[in-house]
């Protein structure tokens, strides 16, 4: 049994990694599996939501009751992101989203040679960021993977981009496995959960986001 604490609500999330073309062949990517955001959006399903599901390139099967579409590179996730977000409560960032792009992408497959070749990256939009910076934002919730420091890096992204909630983890304890150890942060401080299943911590945190959600909406 699964409380319906987001009935009437649409979740808009995003996950998985991006895909970021160098020529027609090869690109940058990262080990993000997709796991725990396609467990969130079938926690936020499960609890009532009207969920759309933006992916990166993953081969996971589309959860019960979620709308997915898919997405390449981080422009095409923004893109996927703003069609979807109108009407949105809750926006949820699971994605590993590529923080740069090659600068060029070559239209040829690039040739071997013994010399060394550099790539020029230039950045990302930060979809997150800009969610959440609009005046008719939804209720915004952050991911953020961190190889040390979780409770500073974790609460500096939270404040940076603005977050009512944010959810860290360990890249060693979360990236690409079935399991996750997490901390949520919000206006109220940590509050960690026990290590466990991707599926079972979605429902802890689907509560925990209900709970907040509920105490912003206007008397
Ligand atoms: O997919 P799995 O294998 O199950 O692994 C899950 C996970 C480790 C990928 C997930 O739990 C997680 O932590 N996701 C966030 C990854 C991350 O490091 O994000 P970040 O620190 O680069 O970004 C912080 C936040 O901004 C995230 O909510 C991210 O989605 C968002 N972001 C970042 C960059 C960008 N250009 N656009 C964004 O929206």
């Amino acid at each position: 049994f699964v409380p319906r604490v987001l009935a009437g609500r649409k979740v808009v999330l995003t996950a998985g990694p991006t895909f970021e073309a160098i020529d027609p062949v090869r690109g940058i990517t990262n080990i993000s599996s997709g796991k725990m955001g396609y467990a969130l959006a079938r926690a936020c399903a499960q609890a009532g939501a009207e969920v759309v599901l933006v992916s990166g390139p993953v081969s996971l099967p589309v959860p019960a009751g979620v709308r997915r579409v898919t997405a390449g590179s981080a422009l095409g996730m923004r893109e996927q992101v703003f069609a979807a977000l109108p009407g949105a409560d809750v926006f949820i960032g699971v994605a590993a989203v590529a923080d740069y792009r090659p600068l060029e992408v070559a239209e040829h497959k690039i040739k071997k040679s013994g010399e060394t070749l550099e790539i020029a990256l230039t950045p990302n939009p930060d979809i997150l960021a800009e969610v959440a910076a609009r005046q008719d934002a939804p209720f915004c919730v952050g991911f953020a993977a961190e190889s040390r420091d979780l409770d500073a890096y974790a609460e500096g992204k939270r404040r940076r981009k603005g977050l009512p909630m944010l959810v860290g983890n360990l890249v060693s304890d979360g990236m690409g496995g079935d399991e996750n150890t997490v901390v949520l942060y919000d206006d109220a401080g940590r509050h960690p959960l026990p290590r466990a299943p991707k599926a079972e911590l979605a429902h802890g945190i689907v509560s925990h986001l209900a709970r907040l959600l509920d105490g912003c909406r206007p008397q």
